[in-house]
C-alpha cells in the first residue's frame, strides 16, 4: 500500500471507569475512528487519507483527542458531529480550526 498525504491518528486508549483521569475511548473515539475510515471511503480518499486507531496522545483531558500529520495539529472535544468536517478537510489538506487545540508554533493562521 502505498504512503498516505496525511495520517489522523485517533487516541482510542480505554481506562477504567472511575479513572479520574478519564479516556477517549470512554467519549466515543472508538466510533470516531470507523466513521472517519468510512467518510474517507465515501470521499473517494482512501488511499491518500488514512485514519489510524492510536495509543494515548497525553491530551487526555481534552479528549476524544486527534492528531493530524503532516500538519502537526492536535484536536480536541472531538465528537461524531465533527467527523464530516475533519474528513473533508483532511481531504483538501486544511484543518478544522474550531477543534484545533495545539499547533507547531509559526504555523497560526
Ligand atoms: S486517553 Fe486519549 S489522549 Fe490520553
Amino acid at each position: 500500500m502505498p504512503h498516505r498525504e496525511r495520517y489522523l491518528f485517533i487516541c482510542t486508549n480505554r481506562r477504567p471507569d472511575d479513572d479520574p483521569k478519564g479516556s477517549c475511548a470512554q467519549k466515543g473515539s472508538e466510533e470516531l475512528v470507523k466513521k472517519l475510515k468510512a467518510a474517507f471511503v465515501a470521499r473517494g480518499a482512501a488511499r491518500r487519507v488514512r485514519a489510524c486507531a492510536a495509543g494515548c496522545l497525553d491530551l487526555c483531558e481534552i479528549g476524544a483527542s486527534i492528531v493530524q500529520e503532516p500538519e502537526h495539529v492536535a484536536y480536541g472535544h472531538v465528537t461524531l458531529a465533527d467527523v464530516d468536517a475533519i474528513a473533508d478537510a483532511a481531504v483538501e489538506g486544511a484543518v478544522v480550526e474550531r477543534l484545533v487545540v495545539f499547533r507547531p508554533r509559526g504555523s497560526e493562521g
